[in-house]
């Protein structure tokens, strides 16, 4: 638990051990000798040391707090809470139960003392709750040590090798166990001939790695290069039905779990954006995946499969291939014929994690396959950490997403914990999500895109909990016993600024109006006539894609009812995604009441002045922040008003220059 001063606590500031650690704490861990239990022991001396409490004996004292091993629960992560008289109980059927209720108590602070009488058990939605990490051990010359990392190198490598002292990691590790996070992928799936090496010459390092990560109840996982055994082995094939290939993934099995028993499994991004896969040799996603699933089942090993499979040489002339479409068309057609091991990896869009796209309708098409849910926590595509963006809100919505319409009420969180309506219900799966941290002392560079990190811990645990809510309580922990005025301001700067975001970036769905690589900063065209089947044919009359089935690409018709349906028609698609599914003139009426082009300019105009209005209130209570964080922040919100003028001008001054409408109210427009 050895933490650097120099580093911010981010969610676990000293402080917000207090109410835990001046208190008389007896821990009951029978003969438990496991790493996490010796965490839980270990975080009760350290808060009591701090704070003036004391550990004691359950059998001889009237402890207040009390953690009890007590055989019983299934579920390894769950915990009870028992509160009676101002004393709590927390009692699980494995130190991991404890450890989490040990951070329930943290977060809910001095309030868990007060809660009347009663017994509340506590367990995850899911067991998987992963954070994927694109670090690269070599800096790689365009994507650099972190594939669209915005926070710094990488906490992991540096010069070219795992960083010696891992301190960093622990803290990480506690950090992401006091969210809810149990595994984390180390390296970037897009495997580089050294990062293949992580599971031959360099798994002395993993083990390093996933020594640092245990003691927090988190599992480690590797991305693995489907051409392993070509770099590694040296065979001349990697096809999937080759004995010899095979045998050579069964060996390397066998070799990563010697190593590191309860090594998680390997993520995996095969025939995608050019990493080698299956493809090559005539074989399916299927035929991969499965393979793979066997050479780890003896371990009682996952195999992530990324369904990011598509297209990504398009001829931009052709309208009728639709990258939306990929995952399904790859996927669905092997339902049911998955390996019990294997977790087929699905963003959740079908392009890829735009500000607002419609929701990939491949997740619920495999009714007979383990899919985990994947996010992204780093915000490519939503202003780099220099803006301030808060992403619960989003995630709420996709995570509680009613597949099968209301009436069901079946969503895609239901979907990742096996609780498909066609499925038989054991095909549990996950979460998963792109990581956005670095060696930066925020962690992730802006300092309040550590809101984001929290809410996916905790959005994991319970997709049902209040995004906002879950927002306050991130306020709480990081700013303790700061002045009203700080938590006000962070909760109105973040309260709604996914929708902000949403107001001056690309409008109504339509996706993919940023700079080509960096996806930063506003580039109307730039993909517009590019390669990578992420188009908006924009033209004088009209704009949007039409995918539907009467005129389009058809990609209405992956969906199950209602919504195949309700995105088919005009009349009862929603605004927010019209242009992801229709092509309409710039006149057509929303169901707002204004036309498209108006709503472009509206949304723009607005958009900053929104931002503008929360510098208003940023400058204004400034001052009763940290002077660390106060720096920094104001860093952020220049840069983030001047790129927000940048999408307002850019993007009207496209739309006015191609349409030749003018703003209804006259405003500048260039
Ligand atoms: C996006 C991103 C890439 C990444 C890819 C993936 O396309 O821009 O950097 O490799 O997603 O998810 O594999």
């Amino acid at each position: 638990m050895t933490t650097d001063p120099a580093v911010h606590p981010a969610w676990l500031p000293e402080a917000s051990f207090a109410p835990l650690g001046s208190r008389r704490v007896a821990v009951d861990l029978r003969d438990d000798v496991s790493p996490v239990g010796a965490t839980v022991r270990a975080e009760v001396a350290a808060a009591v040391a701090a704070h003036g409490g004391a550990v004691v004996d359950a059998d001889h004292m009237s402890p207040d707090v009390v953690f009890a091993l007590v055989p019983g629960d299934t579920d390894p992560e769950a915990f009870t809470v028992t509160s009676s008289g101002g004393a709590v109980t927390i009692a699980a059927s494995d130190a991991r139960g404890l450890l989490y209720g040990l951070f329930h108590l943290v977060r809910r602070g001095e309030a868990a003392f007060d809660a009347t009488d009663g017994t509340r058990r506590h367990a995850p939605h899911s067991p998987l709750r992963m954070l994927d990490h694109w670090d690269n051990i070599v800096v790689h010359p365009v994507m650099g040590q972190v594939e669209r990392g915005y926070s710094g190198g990488s906490i992991f490598y540096a010069d070219g090798s795992v960083r010696e002292d891992l301190a960093r990691v622990g803290q990480y590790a506690r950090l992401l166990a006091a969210s809810g996070i149990n595994r984390v992928a180390i390296n970037n799936v897009n495997v580089g001939p050294l990062e293949t090496r992580l599971i031959g010459d360099l798994l002395p390092d993993v083990v390093r790695i996933a020594d640092v990560f245990r003691p927090y109840g988190i599992t480690t996982h590797v991305s693995v290069s489907w051409a392993s055994p070509v770099r590694l082995g040296g065979l001349t094939t990697s096809d999937p039905a080759s004995p010899d290939v095979q045998e050579w993934w069964a060996g390397a099995a066998d070799r990563v779990w010697a190593a590191i028993p309860d090594f998680g499994g390997f993520v995996i991004k095969a025939d995608s954006e050019g990493q080698p896969g299956p493809f090559a040799y005539g074989r399916t996603h299927a035929d991969g995946a499965n393979m793979l699933a066997a050479a780890v089942a003896p371990h009682g090993g996952l195999v992530h499969w990324r369904a990011f499979v598509y297209n990504h040489e398009q001829d931009w002339r052709d309208r009728r291939t639709d990258r939306a479409k990929a995952a399904f068309e790859h996927f669905a057609p092997y339902d049911g014929t998955f390996a019990d091991n294997v977790i087929v990896q699905i963003k959740h869009g079908p392009l890829d994690f735009q500000v607002r796209e419609a929701m990939s309708p491949a997740i619920a098409a495999l009714p007979g396959t383990r899919v985990a849910p994947e996010f992204q926590v780093t915000t490519e595509y939503l202003g780099h950490q220099r803006h301030a963006v808060y992403l619960g809100r989003m995630w709420s919505e996709l995570l509680g997403f009613p597949y099968w319409g209301a009436e069901d009420g079946r969503t895609l969180a239901d979907v990742a914990a096996g609780r498909h309506p066609s499925g038989d219900g054991t095909r549990v799966g996950g979460f998963a999500a792109v990581s956005n941290v670095g060696d930066d002392v925020f962690w992730t560079g802006h300092p309040f895109s550590q809101a984001n990190l929290y809410a996916w811990g905790r959005l994991t645990w319970d997709p049902t909990l209040d995004p906002i809510g879950i927002l306050d309580e991130w306020i709480g922990l990081t700013f303790p016993g700061a002045p009203a005025a700080v938590r006000e301001t962070v909760h109105a700067v973040l309260d709604e600024s996914w929708e902000t975001y949403e107001l001056y970036t690309a409008p109504l769905g339509v996706c993919f109006m940023v700079q080509p690589g960096s996806h930063y900063g506003p580039s109307p065209d730039g993909y517009e006539y590019s390669p990578w089947g992420t188009y908006h044919f924009a033209d004088r009359d009209g704009i949007g894609v039409d995918r539907t089935r009467a005129t389009g690409t058809g990609f209405t018709g992956q969906y199950p009812a209602p919504w195949s349906d309700v995105y088919e028609s005009l009349e009862t698609c929603p605004d927010e995604l019209l242009l992801f599914f229709h092509h309409v003139p710039y006149s057509h009426v929303l169901h707002s009441g204004t036309t498209v082009i108006q709503h472009v300019y509206d949304t723009h105009f607005e958009g900053l002045e929104r931002v503008l209005e929360s510098v208003r209130l940023w400058t204004e209570a400034e001052d009763a922040f940290p002077a660390d964080v106060a720096e920094r922040v104001s860093d952020r919100f220049a840069e983030q008003v001047r790129s927000t003028t940048d999408w307002r001008d850019v993007i009207n001054t496209y739309f006015l220059r191609k349409s030749g409408i003018q703003d209804a109210h006259g405003r500048t427009i260039y």
